[in-house]
């Protein structure tokens, strides 16, 4: 049966479009995109959402009293869904633990670091990579993460690096690490998700084979 994913955003979607242009290669066998979830109606990603037939949907943090009603608003909206696998491809609301529990290793995260550097509250956007720079870093990169009740801290799916140049802004860090890290790690590991490879023990992701086809 194949994985229903939802993908939540709360910006321009880049993350996004890379899921849905690995789906339309034929490289997500076992899952298929069916919403994407805003935290705005202003995300670019709902349009990109709308250019590829995906319905889009819209749960706002202001219209809730709580950052657990949000959370129990969307895991609501994710069973109505019937979703199986729920991305954040940078979703900026606070979820609460009724999320996690209700997706217990089915909630996965791209972080722009190699985790544990530069992440936790407030490490997000370009304060990551104006870190990494501060700090002087000779290699950053991306990070596909399971997502738990702290902040950056689930179990790790995927890790890619790229060398920081001397001449780097934050800015062409950050393109550099979204051009050559998280477009193909992101897509990676929701594949590997969908084809059951992904084996979580305590904090040990164990990527198994593929499974060979019956004759
Ligand atoms: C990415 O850098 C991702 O790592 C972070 O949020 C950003 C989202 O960018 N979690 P986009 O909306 O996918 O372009």
């Amino acid at each position: 049966m194949s994985k229903r994913i939802a993908v939540l955003v709360s910006g321009g979607g880049t993350n996004l479009q890379a899921l849905i242009d690995a789906q339309g290669r034929g490289e997500i066998p076992g899952g298929e995109i069916v919403a994407v979830i805003a935290s705005t109606p202003e995300a670019y990603a709902l349009e990109r959402a709308k250019g590829a037939g995906i319905p889009g949907y819209v749960i706002a943090r202001s219209d809730y009293p709580s950052a657990q009603a949000v959370t129990q608003a969307l895991v609501e909206q994710l069973r109505d869904l019937d979703v199986h696998l729920v991305v954040l491809a940078g979703f900026m609301t606070i979820l609460t633990r009724e999320l996690f529990q209700a997706y217990e290793n089915a909630v996965i995260n791209i972080h722009p670091s190699l985790i544990p550097s530069f992440c936790g509250k407030g490490c997000y956007g370009l304060h990551v990579h104006e870190k990494a720079l501060e700090y002087g870093v000779k290699v950053s990169g991306a990070t596909v993460h399971f997502v738990t009740e702290e902040c950056d801290a689930g179990p790790i799916i995927l890790q890619k690096a790229v060398e920081v140049q001397p001449e780097d802004t934050p800015e062409t860090l950050q393109r550099r690490i979204m051009e050559q890290c998280e477009w193909k790690l992101l897509p990676q590991a929701v594949a590997l998700f969908c084809q059951d490879r992904l084996a979580v023990e305590g904090r040990i992701v164990t990527i198994l084979p593929p499974k060979t086809q019956a004759m």
